[in-house]
Order: structure tokens, then C-alpha cells, then sequence
């Protein structure tokens, strides 16, 4: 198997089901081939939109509304942002490791086996929206995973540190609440689903980690600071309302680091200038 054009194909694919198998087959070809073939004839496609299918209806996030939960639509609802996100995660992770080449080998099998597991979770959590009756594309969405994927599609570096580190572990701090929100509604099939999720999701963060530390190790640039200057300059928050911190540490931000965010943000939303540190 032609590893590139294979995960072009099924970056490509607008089919939801079908983008799964296909990635679910890159995997099991990584899992048994010792040496992969990574030839690529041509060099990454440069799109906007990675495949995905004509429904949801893809809107501003702001467009998006907040339904009760209590009604059968908007438990549905809730259940259908999650597998929202994970298809997104599906694409995600295979751009990671179509789009940046000259990396160890290690780096397209590590965002090749996320691709796989961000597929099972889709299928999980569609199995289990269809279950309420409902369906992946009943609700409209947004888009605002894959817009930090295309900004960021130029630098490997930029990537792992603003997707994986930032919007990726967002999920880490927001699951326990809405696992918490499902086991009160009494949907026990859904709780064991979202801990499937959220323990994966702990490997996802950290393999986002792990190749950070080594693209900035590679060009000589300290991680921490660099990233806080990244946060400010995309104008992204990790602390914006509960940070699940145990979860982070798991996933391998540092005990340091997360005090240092921390202390960063609070000065962000005091003053609005630069600490100190940063002006060099
Ligand atoms: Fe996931």
C-alpha cells in the first residue's frame, strides 16, 4: 500500500462509513507492515474542506444553538456534537499525517493510529444516535476544528502545538460534565462510550505533546514559551472555565506548565499587555 495516496483518498472521501473503513484499513495495513512505503508522487494537496458528507449543514459556531436537554431533540443534539467532533478528529488526525513529510516514520503511524481510533469513536457515538432516533447530519455544525487544521496546515510545528494541545484537550476538561449529564439522564450504553472516548482521547493529547517537544527540540525553541506566545498571537485560551488538570498531567503537560498558563491567562484577561517575559 501507497501509505500518501492511500490517506489522500480517504482524507477525500465525503462518505462518513466509508471514510471510516478506509481509515480503519490504513491502520491494519500500518499494524502488520514493518517498513511503510511512503513515496509519494506528488506532493500534499493544499484544500480548504477536508471530505465530509453534504449533511450537517456546516454554520457559524455562534450559529449553533444550545438546546435543553431534556427534550428527545436535544439530548439527540448533544450526542450528535460529540460525534461531530469526532468525525472531525477522524480528518484531523489524517491530515496530520498525510500533510507534513520529512518527519520519522514514527510521527504518520502515530496520527495513523489516532485516525483509526477517532473512527471507532464516530462509530460509537453514531450507533448510539441512532439508537435515539436520530442520525449523524440531523443537526447543523460548525466547523471550527477543521479551520484550526487548514490555519495551521503549513508548519507541523504549529499544528501539534494549537490543535492536540489547545482544542484536542479542551475535550479532556468538558468530558467528565457531560459523561456526568448522561449518567444522570441514565444512559449507561452512552457513559461507557464517552470512557472509551475520553481514555483514548488522554493518548491523542499526548502524542500531540510528545511531537512538539520534539519539532521544538529539533529547531532549538523552549515549548513553554513559545506556546504561551502562540495563545496570545491566535488569540486562544486553555483556561477558559474547568481544566481537568489530572488528565492533562496523563497527557503530558507538566505540572509547570499548566501553572504557568495559568498565571499567563490571568494576566491576558486583567491587562491586556504583555507580561514582562515576553517582550524580547
Ligand atoms: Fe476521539
Amino acid at each position: 500500500m501507497l501509505i500518501y495516496p492511500a490517506l489522500e483518498a480517504a482524507l477525500l472521501c465525503t462518505d462518513a462509513a466509508d471514510k471510516c473503513r478506509q481509515t480503519a484499513a490504513v491502520a491494519a495495513h500500518c499494524a502488520n507492515t514493518e517498513s511503510l512505503n511512503l513515496h509519494a508522487a506528488a506532493a500534499a494537496l493544499d484544500f480548504r474542506h477536508a471530505g465530509h458528507p453534504a449533511k450537517p449543514e456546516l454554520v457559524p459556531p455562534a450559529a449553533v444553538k444550545t438546546r435543553k436537554m431534556t427534550t428527545a431533540a436535544g439530548y439527540a443534539a448533544m450526542l450528535h456534537a460529540i460525534a461531530h467532533i469526532e468525525f472531525n478528529a477522524i480528518n484531523l488526525a489524517l491530515d496530520a499525517a498525510y500533510r507534513f513529510r520529512r518527519l520519522p516514520e514514527t510521527f504518520v503511524r502515530d496520527w495513523i493510529r489516532v485516525a483509526a481510533e477517532e473512527a471507532h469513536h464516530f462509530g460509537l457515538m453514531r450507533q448510539r444516535l441512532q439508537h435515539w432516533g436520530f442520525d449523524y447530519g440531523d443537526f447543523p455544525a460548525h466547523n471550527h476544528l477543521w479551520d484550526m487544521a487548514y490555519k495551521t496546515a503549513f508548519d507541523p510545528l504549529l499544528r501539534m502545538a494549537l490543535v492536540p494541545r489547545v482544542l484536542e484537550a479542551r475535550g479532556l476538561d468538558v468530558t467528565p460534565a457531560i459523561r456526568a449529564k448522561i449518567a444522570q439522564k441514565g444512559d449507561a450504553d452512552t457513559c461507557a462510550v464517552l470512557d472509551v472516548i475520553y481514555r483514548d482521547e488522554v493518548g491523542h493529547v499526548a502524542v500531540g505533546n510528545h511531537w512538539y517537544q520534539y519539532l521544538c527540540q529539533q529547531r532549538g525553541l523552549a515549548p513553554v514559551a513559545l506556546f504561551r506566545r502562540l495563545l496570545g498571537r491566535y488569540d486562544l485560551f486553555v483556561f477558559r472555565g474547568h481544566v481537568n488538570a489530572e488528565a492533562r498531567e496523563q497527557a503530558g503537560f507538566s505540572a509547570f506548565e499548566l501553572a504557568m498558563l495559568e498565571n499567563f491567562e490571568q494576566s491576558r484577561h486583567v491587562g491586556g499587555h504583555w507580561p514582562q517575559a515576553l517582550q524580547h
